[in-house]
């Protein structure tokens, strides 16, 4: 049966720590003869709604980097763009590639792209989750923060939106830790929290950062405003006062707590210049694993 990779939730807990554990060589193996071409002569569609700068460039390089062609469509450029159906573009796009990443809005047209899709579709971000980002992540708090991943306290600070989401599904597979601080109507959905806490999760949900960043050893946001919410920024920046992560939120946590972001950040906005850009923080790190975690996925996935 086709695996498809829309949420963490996809794996198990040992599929994931199998993918991680792989990144890790596939990291150490980069630039050198050793390093294995497992999709050689395939193909991989990535299908972008949305904008994007890492998910384009780590997918491209990194499916190059495995032995396969990637071919990125930007949506307004093409028939789907224009109205054509998404079932149309699944039963399509199989006949061509081997692989799918899709970045859209609604996470109901990366279901009906999976449903109608016979090769492995990848969530390369929705309005809902972003799962490719948490493998990066998750692979990062492995090389950076001691201890293991299992036992790390994650305190996300901000709004509860697709990767407030990615972080509460992950929590479920790789049984961390995690607490959210988000204002009052920026709260995540609950239905995501309540499926985490079945499968097992630590998740609170509060309301004041303090709460969340107490003996945190990863502390983590993201912009105020996502893709598509724009428009709402004034009011977001209201919501949002007192959500800054700067020093003071970081003194909160553990003395060795590491600072993450998926990127594109805001400085001075959901985090200051002093974190973002200071010993604590691991955004760069962060960014590339980006490149080892999605090799590894598709390896796994496609091969
Ligand atoms: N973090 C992330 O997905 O970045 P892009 O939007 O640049 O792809
Ligand atoms: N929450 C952000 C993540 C960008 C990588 C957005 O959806 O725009």
């Amino acid at each position: 049966m086709t695996r498809h990779f829309l949420t963490v939730a996809d794996l198990s807990s040992e599929e994931l720590i199998a993918i991680l554990d792989r990144s890790s060589e596939l990291k150490a193996l980069r630039g050198t003869s050793a390093h294995p071409q497992p999709l050689r002569g395939k193909s991989i569609a990535i299908v972008f709604e949305k904008a994007s700068t890492r998910t384009r460039l780590s997918f491209e390089v990194g499916i190059h980097e495995l032995g396969a062609l990637p071919v990125t469509l930007i949506s307004k450029d093409t028939q789907l763009g224009r109205g054509e159906p998404i079932e149309d573009t699944a039963r399509m796009l199989d006949r061509y590639v081997h692989g799918v990443v899709y970045r859209t809005f609604g996470h109901d047209r990366l279901e009906t792209l999976a449903a109608h899709a016979s090769i492995p579709v990848v969530n390369g971000l929705s309005d809902k989750l972003h799962p490719v980002q948490l493998l990066a992540d998750m692979m990062t708090i492995r090389e950076c923060a001691d201890p293991p991943l299992e036992k790390a306290r994650v305190a996300w600070i901000g709004d509860g939106n697709n990767m407030a989401h990615s972080w509460i599904v992950s929590a479920s597979v790789a049984g961390f830790d995690l607490a959210l601080a988000c204002p009052s109507g920026y709260q995540p959905d609950e239905g995501i929290v309540a499926a985490a806490r079945d499968r097992g999760a630590s998740v609170r949900v509060v309301s004041r950062p303090e709460e969340a960043l107490e003996g945190a050893t990863v502390v983590t946001t993201d912009v105020w405003a996502s893709m598509g919410q724009e428009a709402e920024m004034a009011a977001r920046q209201d919501a949002f006062s007192g959500f800054i992560v700067d020093d003071a939120a970081m003194g909160r946590a553990s003395d060795d707590a590491i600072f993450l972001h998926c990127l594109p950040a805001h400085r001075g906005e959901e985090v200051s210049a002093s974190v973002i850009d200071g010993p604590k923080s691991r955004v760069w790190d962060e960014a590339e694993n980006r490149l080892h975690t999605q090799k590894a996925l598709l390896e796994w996935l496609v091969s």
